[in-house]
């Protein structure tokens, strides 16, 4: 029979290597109001010490921005980008 989910517990995706940073830590922060890269590194240090995944953290905050006003119905997705 189909398992849809063969992998319950996913492996964390780190974004910040330097503080094993995760994408689902970042989420969190950005659930408790951190809304750009310095509020993020101000939670958890992410992005602080080498700086490669700034970046990253960015296209999180970008990403989840843009799905936020997709699913309040936004017209024009072109000025939330
Ligand atoms: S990977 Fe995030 S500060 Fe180095």
């Amino acid at each position: 029979m189909f398992d849809p989910e063969p992998y319950p517990e996913r492996p964390p995706v780190y974004v910040c290597n330097c503080f094993a940073v995760t994408e689902e830590d970042v989420r969190r922060h950005m659930a408790d109001g951190a809304c750009t890269p310095r509020r993020i590194a101000s939670a958890c240090k992410a992005g602080t010490d080498c700086g490669s995944c700034v970046r990253r953290i960015q296209a999180l905050l970008a990403r989840t921005a843009l799905h936020r006003e997709y699913e309040s119905g936004a017209e024009n997705l072109d000025e939330v980008a």
